[in-house]
């Protein structure tokens, strides 16, 4: 096998090691961020009197027709020559001669492949930016079709107090407008330049770092140059917050399995979102939410490599940094597909109100609105607890619902219960009082989903 950079070896490479030290089976995807990375580098080489301004131009002209080869998928990548940055370089040299040997002046893979990786995930960061506000778009306005309807809040997945479906849709709109925040902070931590650190040190070459970082729209340079070529954190956090995204879709994912299924009944999810079973006829199995929540264990693992591969690396560039790439991109890739599919799948749920209402009935839901009516008539709090806590006792001794008792048996748990009391008890009026910001009152509701839909139609939070 033919050696690359063999001028100071005498001996060849053993196959193996072309196998396990090749990653243009899979950076091959960086091509066209890697080709406008040298773009800028070349001009700039030019701008500077490093290179002629013709060598820059053969270089531009030919790095250009490459990258259309590369979309066109008429470009052979080759593993002999490693990864994607030596089989564009290869290709210009082979196309152009001495002018395409001299686009690597004033550079090294390092800085170039942190470069390639930033502007692709800076790319990733904006598509998922808008995914983002997609899901919560499509959350916010399933939650408005549905603003009259109450099911049962659960805190230790026991039912604890009605909530309107569309607040309990509202909490995953915050959840994932954490998320739209957090990818937004890291696209600034992401944007900046770490070309012109060469292998390292810095590079004894005149360079305009700035000319580099304008081109290719990055908000600055980096300010040391051993730490833009060994640093991975961009990555790290980029999978972090994945993995936080994808626990909140796998927490919506884990709900609406829940609710598809026979022992809620609450929902039902569209054909084109469920699969049948090759045995049993009678199946429509909720796939999508269950792909969304196991692929979120795959993200997890991408963040785990990452932290692994990186604890234990002394400054600076060291080989093992090239396998920042797969975890990041199946993290990317996981993270996109599960929001998109996600959204899609949203709209074609359809709600079984009748169910969500009828199951407000069990697991005396309006216990602490019972407190709360004795606290209005002067009893303190933890003695009106203890009467509605016994009155729970004795209904379900009897099998027996509060809306089924009779004036008398409450006159008997406490004398100051009065007839009123039964003016309390519907689920509606229990919702309509937790009127207070962030409560569940449909007022407060209402208003919640209009400043999110406002939020919405101008794009993002920011
Ligand atoms: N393919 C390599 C990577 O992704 C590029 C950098 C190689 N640098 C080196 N000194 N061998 O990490």
């Amino acid at each position: 096998m033919k050696k690359l950079w063999g001028g100071r070896f005498e001996g060849k490479t053993d196959s193996l090691v072309e196998a396990l030290g090749e990653s243009v089976s899979f950076d091959q995807r960086l091509a066209p961020w890697d080709i406008r990375g040298s773009i800028a580098h070349a001009r700039m080489l030019g701008d500077c009197g490093i290179i002629s301004k013709a060598d820059a131009k053969k270089i531009i002209a030919g790095l250009t027709e490459i990258g259309k080869e590369i979309e066109a998928g008429k470009f052979r990548f080759d593993i002999a020559l490693e990864d994607v940055h030596m089989n564009v370089e290869a290709a210009l040299a082979k196309r152009i001669g001495d002018a395409g040997k001299r686009l690597h002046t004033g550079r090294s893979r390092n800085d170039q492949c942190a470069t390639d990786t930033r502007l692709w995930a800076r790319d990733q960061i904006d598509a998922i930016l808008g995914l983002l506000v997609g899901i919560e778009r499509a959350l916010a306005e399933f939650a408005g079709a549905h603003i009259d309807v109450i099911l049962p809040g659960c805190t230790h997945m026991q039912n604890a107090q009605p909530v309107l479906l569309a607040h309990h849709l509202l909490a995953y709109v915050e959840m994932f407008a954490r998320d739209h925040e957090r990818f937004g902070e890291l696209r600034s931590r992401v944007n900046v330049l770490p070309l012109g650190s060469a292998a390292l040190a810095g590079t004894t070459y005149p360079i305009d770092r700035e000319q580099v970082a304008k081109e290719l729209g990055f908000d600055g340079i980096s300010a040391n140059s051993m730490d833009a070529v060994s640093d991975r954190d961009y990555l790290i956090e980029f999978c972090a917050n994945a993995s936080i995204a994808m626990m909140h879709l796998s927490r919506l994912s884990e709900e609406l399995v829940l609710w598809s299924g026979p022992a809620y009944g609450f929902v039902v999810i569209g054909d084109a979102f469920t699969t049948g079973s090759s045995i049993m006829p009678q199946k429509k199995n909720p796939d999508v939410a269950e792909l969304v929540r196991g692929k979120t264990g795959r993200v997890y693992g991408s963040l785990t490599a990452l932290l692994t591969m990186m604890k234990g690396l002394p400054l600076t560039y060291n080989r093992d940094m090239q396998e920042d790439k797969e975890p990041a991109f199946d993290a990317s890739d996981t993270l996109q597909l599960c929001l998109a599919t996600t959204s899609r799948m949203l709209p074609s749920i359809k709600v079984n109100r009748e169910a969500m209402r009828e199951a407000t009935k069990e697991g005396f839901l309006e216990a602490t609105d019972l407190a709360d009516y004795l606290v209005g008539k002067g009893m303190p709090f933890r003695e009106a607890h203890e009467v509605v806590g016994k009155l729970v006792l004795y209904c379900s001794q009897r099998g027996k619902r509060f809306a089924e008792l009779s004036t008398g048996e409450f006159a008997a748990a406490s004398p100051l219960f009065t007839r009123d009391i039964f003016a309390i008890l519907s689920p509606e009026a229990i919702v309509a009082r937790r009127d207070n910001p962030g409560g569940t009152a449909p007022k407060r509701v209402k208003a919640a989903l209009r400043a999110t839909l406002k939020r919405l139609g101008a794009g993002s939070r920011k």
